[in-house]
């Protein structure tokens, strides 16, 4: 499995992944846009036949009341292909490039509070830390922890 920069070219079958792995689902525009502004960011897993196995889309949160910082839009691997190692490798291309194109001091994001598989992912793998509890994040009403790493 080789994991590269995604491109326009692998929109459609990153979201085709996004509707078979995640309830949280975006319109192609929001794709085009992450991969329009931030490039260097979104990462894709694909087999020896260039299918995407695996994608990680993120971008970075410019606001000025904060220091510069990268944020995991969305992330998931096909489930033939989990515990492979192939989510730590793609959370760890997004966050080199998070701090080497964009000067990034941490990488925040959004998890469902009973997501056992990505939370152990986050906090015991990537070492990121829980900062606080968002009450009814999620359109089903789920609570969301979020999560950040520092740089
Ligand atoms: N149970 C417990 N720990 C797990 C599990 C699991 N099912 N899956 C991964 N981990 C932990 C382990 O510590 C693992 O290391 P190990 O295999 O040496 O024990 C470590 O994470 C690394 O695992 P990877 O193989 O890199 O993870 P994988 O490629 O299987 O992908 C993912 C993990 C993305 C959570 C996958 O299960 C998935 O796609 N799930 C559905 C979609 C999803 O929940 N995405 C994240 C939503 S949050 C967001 O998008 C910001």
């Amino acid at each position: 499995i080789n994991i590269r920069q995604a491109t326009m070219d692998d929109l459609l079958a990153m979201q085709h992944c996004n509707l078979n792995n995640l309830p949280e689902n975006y319109q192609m525009k929001y794709y085009i846009y992450h991969i329009v502004s931030w490039p260097q960011l979104s990462y894709v897993a694909e087999d020896h036949k260039g299918r995407i196995v695996g994608y990680v889309l993120a971008k970075m949160e410019e606001e000025p009341s904060q220091a510069p910082h990268g944020h995991i839009t969305s992330l998931s691997v096909m489930r033939n292909f989990r515990r492979l190692g192939l989510a730590e490798k793609l959370m760890s291309q997004a966050q080199k490039a998070m701090v080497e194109s964009f000067g990034a001091k941490f990488c925040s994001l959004h998890v469902r509070k009973t997501n056992r598989a990505a939370l152990s992912l986050y906090k015991d793998t990537l070492k990121f830390t829980e900062t606080e509890v968002e009450k009814k994040y999620y359109a089903d009403g789920e609570d969301a922890k979020k999560m950040v790493l520092k740089f």
